[in-house]
């Protein structure tokens, strides 16, 4: 299997590509959802009840991210994106900005990134780095309303849905890397990417939930499946 430059290819990742970076997954054995219940810290109504335990939670997984660095899959994403140019985009699942930090450009994180945080009252945005997060809320500068993470919580409405609704019809190919497959609205694409004519390819350390519509899959770690497989497809 080969990729011409005219090919649209389009990629969803997953916690699983940033595993290798030294970041726990939500799923896997000892992954955040083992320590965490996702009632406590990721949903709007576990902010309403305690802010500063959700805030702890969004600290910690910031502090851990300082350190992180992208790993070869990352890198060889950017390697695709180089190659195919305006013809491939990521969408990622991730809020830990590793791909820009690798040098993606066409990059949607459809869950938001850690790494801002906006007003619940007044919708300013803020870079967390300009946040004091020594104080166990951060208030906004503008209205004093509470600064909540800007990520996505379970019930809320993920970015980009609209465009990214209109790049999985039009993928001819639709790679999914390190995602469990289980947390919809993502979990879902394979399925549209697939309707859509897309040929559909899945790296993971096993086999996801939604395994039966990828036509190739190939099983293994992302940083070392992934930069063998797109020198081929590239090559
Ligand atoms: N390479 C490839 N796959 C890996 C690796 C690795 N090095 N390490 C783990 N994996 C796989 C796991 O086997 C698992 O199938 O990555 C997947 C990670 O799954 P989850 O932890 O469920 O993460 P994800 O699919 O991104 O979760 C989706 O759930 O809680 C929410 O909002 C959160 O965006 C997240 C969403």
């Amino acid at each position: 299997m080969r990729f011409s430059k005219s090919d649209r290819i389009v990629v969803l990742t997953g916690a699983g590509i940033s595993a290798e970076s030294g970041l726990k997954t939500f799923r896997d054995s000892d992954g955040l959802w083992e320590n965490y219940r996702v009632e406590d810290v990721a949903t709007p109504q576990a902010f309403h009840r305690n802010p500063e335990l959700v805030w702890e939670f969004y600290k910690q997984r910031y502090e851990q991210l300082k350190t992180a660095k992208p790993n070869p899959a990352h890198f060889t994403l950017k390697k695709l994106e180089d190659f195919a140019q305006t013809n491939f985009s990521l969408i990622t699942q991730n809020v830990d900005g590793l791909h820009f930090q690798a040098g993606n450009n066409n990059v949607l994180e459809m869950h938001g990134s850690i790494l801002r945080c906006f007003c619940v009252k007044c919708r300013n945005n803020y870079p967390i780095s300009d946040v004091d997060l020594e104080k166990p809320i951060p208030f906004c500068e503008k209205c004093k309303g509470m600064l909540r993470p800007d990520v996505v919580w379970f019930g809320e409405i993920p970015y980009h849905l609209e465009k990214i609704n209109i790049l999985l019809q039009k993928a001819d190919y639709f790679i999914i890397i390190g995602t469990s497959g289980v947390v919809y609205p993502a979990a879902g694409f394979l399925q549209t990417a697939k309707y859509y004519g897309a040929m559909t390819i899945g790296i993971n350390r096993e086999k996801p939930a939604n395994y039966y519509l990828i036509d190739k899959f190939y099983l293994g770690k992302a940083g070392e499946v992934l930069p063998k497989l797109v020198d081929e497809w590239i090559e």
